[in-house]
């Protein structure tokens, strides 16, 4: 959703929020906005658009530059619009009447409808049709010379979620943070602290974060910082050691994060499967918090998730019921809560989430832990909420995925579930020792694999070109690769605006069929396997005899597809199995490739955001 940072500290605030704020743009980028205290005097510059767009607009204007702005404290925002238009006003940081208080929130105020009205026969007088605005008012209105005080007060009064950046012009040598539901963390450094919505933003600055909790109010100055309850208690906070690399938070000389995160592929795998795999087996036993006769007693298991993740969760359902032999039901975590699911202590629930904040997965969450079950999570971002509130959590060691469009951490939750899979087909005795060795073996060709699959580019960029003038698009497969045929047509879909479908292969003739002539390409997840590449080959000529083009995902060395397709792409030998996790990446590509192509920028597609933290 909308992205925060704020800064306090001896040096000038301005260029350094904006910095850390471009590193946040993939969560909103509709507005952006700065304020600082100069003087004892609130400023604030604001506007719509990307942050380069409005940097390029303020140089033509010749007016005022975001990072000009003096001042040592200050906040900064980007904006992901839920109450109120993209407008000027609308943006980020808001202030109260007097100018004394400036604010920036993320998340959303369920009330504010009712403190407006109430504010407003005070005489408080609003300027924008945001429910942000609200809290500035509130906090003005129960100001009587500390900051702190005020604010708690104030969040007494919202119901909601919120992630807070404060300043306050009578008190500049304080930045005021404040959490509920929306994710915000404080970054430690040498005579300078910080709050961002996620980590990585300021990795450049400190790897010191300590994670604020819900209902928590930290107060930072220069060179100290506490965090306090809503009834100001001081909590103690254990100060946590963030080992990623600043670097991998930055483009590294793609045109895009989301290229340069395909191409991470291979690292993220082989950094998803350092120290898991021992002595011919897979061994999760440290990371799991829960001990082998809890893991053997589980005897069905539902995996909710949402979006890409969600499609993570039906290739992990066919891996976990294939090798595993333990049933599986995959359950958006929107829809979980608000059904009556059956659940017993023999129930797993696992959840996956990139940025394992959320909204509606970590509600399913609650859901089954209210209902008793063990939640065993499988995350990229650790100290995240859904980290935190599982009762396990199994790593992906993807690194930071800035894209919107999910595709390192897809890959990387396939290869968990996959561990994961093989981990409990031993436990269980549903998997013998040779096929394990078999199939790990197999696994840890992957990432090489995914580097010669990558070096084919040039040619799924050339696909790409047919999309020019093309406004649909079918992708199909089966198995464990229907899984990825929906996701090639989400990824297309969110990048690159185009009307996308995906299904199984054998429901075209169902329906979708009727969708083919000369204009739509098709895409076939074909790979070669023992189960239904036949019936694909069928589908392939029934969109051939109807004049569909047709581009086709193939193993290496497959003439048969080579001859039937317009266009193929091959991927390299494996088991069936895994091959889900190969045919991902060009699909990711040709998505990719398509957005470029119609001038679109992928890293920012309209309407979304990375982290969805409304429900
Ligand atoms: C992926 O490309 C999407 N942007 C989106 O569907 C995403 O996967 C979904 O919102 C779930 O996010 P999570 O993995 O961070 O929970």
């Amino acid at each position: 959703m909308c992205g925060i940072i704020g800064y306090i500290g001896d040096k000038k605030a301005a260029p350094i929020l904006m910095d850390a704020l471009k590193r946040l743009e993939y969560r909103g980028y509709d507005s952006a906005g700065i304020s600082t205290i100069n003087k004892n005097n609130i400023l604030v510059e604001k506007d719509i658009g990307k942050l380069e767009e409005i940097k390029e607009k303020r140089e033509k204007e010749k007016n005022i530059n975001f990072e000009k702005i003096e001042g040592n404290v200050g906040i900064s925002h980007c904006r992901w619009a839920t109450h109120g238009s993209v407008t000027k006003e609308n943006a980020h940081p808001h202030t109260d009447c007097k100018n004394m208080i400036s604010i920036v929130h993320n998340g959303i105020i369920e009330n504010f409808s009712a403190l407006k009205e109430k504010l407003i026969q005070k005489g408080h007088k609003f300027k924008s049709s945001t429910d942000t605005e609200v809290i500035a008012h509130l906090i003005e209105d129960n100001y009587n010379g500390d900051i702190e005080e005020a604010t708690r007060k104030a969040l007494k009064q919202i119901e909601g979620s919120y992630a807070l950046g404060i300043i306050c012009s009578k008190e500049p040598n304080k930045l005021i943070a404040a959490r509920n539901e929306s994710p915000l963390i404080l970054g430690l450094g040498d005579k300078e602290n910080f709050i961002a919505s996620d980590v990585h933003a300021i990795l450049k600055y400190t790897n010191k974060v300590v994670y604020l909790e819900n209902n928590e109010i930290a107060t930072l100055e220069k060179n100290n910082y506490s965090v306090k309850n809503v009834n100001g208690k001081i909590i103690n906070k254990k100060i946590n050691e963030i080992n990623w690399s600043p670097e991998l938070a930055e483009k590294s000389g793609y045109e895009h994060f989301m290229l340069k995160e395909i191409h991470e592929q291979p690292r993220a795998i082989t950094e998803t499967l350092n120290n898991r795999i021992e002595n011919g087996n897979i061994n999760l036993k440290e990371e799991l918090d829960l001990n082998d006769e809890e893991l053997k007693k589980i005897n069905r298991i539902i995996i909710v998730a949402c979006g890409t993740s969600w499609h993570a969760a039906l290739a992990g359902e066919f891996m976990l019921e294939e090798l595993a032999k333990i049933p599986v039901e995959v359950e958006y975590g929107s829809e979980f809560r608000y059904r009556n699911p059956i659940i017993n202590e023999n129930t797993l629930i696992i959840a996956i989430s990139q940025s394992g904040e959320t909204a509606d997965t970590l509600a399913a969450i609650r859901e089954a832990k209210k209902r008793n079950a063990k939640v065993l999570s499988i995350v990229n971002v650790k100290g995240s909420s859904i980290d935190r509130e599982s009762d396990s959590v199994l790593y992906t060691y993807a690194g930071p995925e800035i894209g919107v469009a999910s595709t390192k951490a897809f890959t990387a939750q396939l290869v968990v579930l996959y561990l994961f899979t093989l981990f409990m087909g031993n436990l269980k005795k549903s998997l013998k020792k040779e096929k394990i060795t078999d199939l790990i073996e197999k696994l840890r060709k992957l990432p090489l694999q995914m580097e010669s699959l990558l070096s084919e580019e040039n040619d799924i960029k050339k696909i790409a070109d047919i999309y020019k003038d093309k406004t649909n698009s079918l992708f199909l497969g089966r198995g464990v690769n229907f899984p990825i045929a929906l996701e090639g047509a989400l990824k297309l879909k969110e990048v690159s605006y185009l009307h996308a479908e995906g299904y199984p292969a054998a429901e075209m003739k169902h329906g979708p069929i009727a969708l083919i002539d000369k204009n739509m390409p098709v895409v076939f997840i074909a790979t070669k396997d023992d189960y239904t590449y036949k019936k694909v080959l069928g589908n392939i000529h029934e969109v051939k005899a109807r004049n569909g083009i047709v581009i086709a995902i193939a193993t290496e060395g497959d003439e048969e597809v080579g001859k039937l397709a317009d266009y193929v792409v091959y991927i390299p030998k494996t088991l069936y199995i895994l091959s889900s996790i190969l045919t991902a990446i060009p699909l990711q590509l040709l998505a990719y490739y398509v957005a470029v192509d119609r001038n679109l920028d992928p890293d920012k597609p309209r309407n979304l955001s990375k982290s969805v933290v409304v429900e």
